[in-house]
């Protein structure tokens, strides 16, 4: 974990925004930096996940203050947390947004054309700035997905895990060969260092916390 600052140099029609930043502050997939307007008296700090790479930083995914514009420069702490690791073997990947923007998951694409996988973005996804070989499905096409994918990540608030567990019921009989991993989103306010708990949850009938265990937890570790 590192402390910098950054600056906001662009903001995008399609909510993301580009941070220049010191590169060894660029969070991976999954991963996150907390960041803090300079001179703001806004008490909380906000998560920014990685969405695409650019020249001097990275873009970051929305939402991120209103009163955030270009040349807003941000103290940031990071890179935070667990992010998706792709299991060198995985030649299908299904990346799922279950009720968000499929941002925070656009790292993995590249990623996984790098090992030569099919790649399947299910959600609300705009087509416009991806890759032509990614195929995109609506959601309702998640079991699908998942049962043709060899690996999968997912993209989902804490709040809704329970639905997300009623649609794939039957996830937790996934094959051997499968690997199934979730980013769960929560407020992280302290990032861990104050342990708040604010970002609890239950993973194998333990209490963890997404800022520090996670925020990417594997799926059936969330299901004991
Ligand atoms: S954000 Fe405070 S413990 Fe996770």
């Amino acid at each position: 974990m590192r402390l910098g600052t950054g600056s906001i140099t662009e903001i995008y029609l399609d909510g993301s925004a580009r941070l220049d930043c010191p590169p060894n502050l660029i969070p991976t997939p999954g991963q996150y930096l907390l960041a803090q307007a300079s001179a703001s008296d806004a008490p909380l700090p906000v998560p920014l996940f990685f969405y695409a790479s650019a020249s001097k930083g990275f873009c970051f995914a929305p939402p991120f203050p209103a009163t955030w514009t270009i040349a807003t420069q941000l103290a940031l702490r990071g890179p935070l947390g667990r992010g998706f690791s792709i299991p060198a073997s995985a030649r299908k990947a299904a990346l799922i947004a279950f009720d968000d923007t499929p941002m925070r998951l656009h790292g993995l694409i590249d990623l996984a054309f790098k090992q030569a996988a099919e790649v399947v973005l299910v959600g609300e996804a705009d087509s416009k700035g991806l890759p032509e070989a990614v195929e995109i499905q609506p959601l309702k096409a998640l079991k699908d997905a998942a049962q043709w994918a060899d690996f999968i990540a997912i993209d989902i608030a804490r709040e809704n895990l329970n639905r997300l567990k009623e649609k794939f019921e039957n996830l937790n009989q996934l094959s051997a060969a499968q690997e199934a991993q979730v980013l769960i989103r929560a407020p992280m306010p302290c990032g861990g260092v104050a342990e708040c708990g604010v970002c609890a949850l239950q993973v194998q009938s333990k209490w963890q916390m997404a800022c520090k265990d996670g925020p990417v937890f594997i799926w059936r570790d969330l299901l004991k």
